[in-house]
């Protein structure tokens, strides 16, 4: 399989998130050979979208010559596309979000209803395409913090899209915590091995993952101790 991970974080191989991706993909190596490809999106030039629509009119051209060209292909050409990003203003960091802007390229302005909203025909074939969210956050709750993101994905990625949400991620670059993070990420890895054999993720699996690693007062607690 190809796999295409678009690296939201500016810290790029620092990033705590991605230590969670790349846990996935060595359980998703462990089943089987994965032809895999990162992109640390903040080094990409990236101009944004200047809504012309020009794109979804002309035949999919964008005015920008930039490196979404390429990234656009290597899009199309992959089979899972894994957006590993940080939690920023309970949404994507900008640079991801100027990238998702960009692929406008892929529909026309045609609309289509698809069960009780309206979705832009597609201009490019990405049925074959495979959707994963991978999203660390700092705080320790889940809930009223990821729900935007998880939102905002699953209405751009409508169909085989998987997301997997891990709250108090600085712990991951914290070797003091290994203790918890460890743990954490085989499981994350189990379930990169049952992504890659079954194509999903059993429910209880990706509960347990986005459960926070330690109590979040305690975390809370040494969060404001060390600063
Ligand atoms: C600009 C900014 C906005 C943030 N917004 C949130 C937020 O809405 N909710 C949250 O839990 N953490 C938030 N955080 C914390 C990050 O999600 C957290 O530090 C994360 O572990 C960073 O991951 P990374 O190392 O992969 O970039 C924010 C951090 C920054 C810098």
């Amino acid at each position: 399989m190809r796999i295409l991970v678009l690296n939201g974080s500016p810290k790029r191989e620092q990033s705590d998130t991605l230590h969670i991706t790349q846990a996935f993909l060595e359980g998703m190596n462990e089943a089987s050979h994965h032809d895999i490809h990162i992109i640390h999106v903040i080094d990409s030039h990236i101009n944004y979208c200047t809504g012309c629509f020009s794109c979804m009119k002309n035949g999919g051209t964008c005015i920008h010559e930039d490196d979404m060209r390429n990234i656009l292909e290597e899009i199309l050409s992959s089979d899972l596309l894994i957006w590993s990003f940080p939690l920023y203003c309970y949404g994507m960091p900008a640079p991801l979000k100027a990238l998702l802007d960009r692929t406008l390229p892929l529909s026309s302005m045609a609309m289509q209803k698809a069960g009780d909203r309206y979705e832009h025909v597609g201009q490019a074939d990405f049925s074959h395409l495979r959707y994963l969210m991978i999203c660390g956050c700092g705080f320790p709750n889940s809930r009223h913090n990821f729900e935007p993101a998880v939102a905002q994905f699953r209405l751009c990625f409508p169909s085989n899209h998987t997301i997997i949400t891990v709250p108090e991620s600085p712990m991951f670059n914290a070797p003091e915590a290994a203790i918890v993070t460890e743990p954490r990420l085989s499981l994350v890895k189990q379930a990169g091995t049952q992504y890659a054999e079954t194509g999903e993720i059993d429910q209880a699996l990706l509960d347990e993952i986005g459960t926070p690693m330690i109590n979040e007062e305690q975390y809370a607690a040494i969060v404001n101790g060390g600063m």
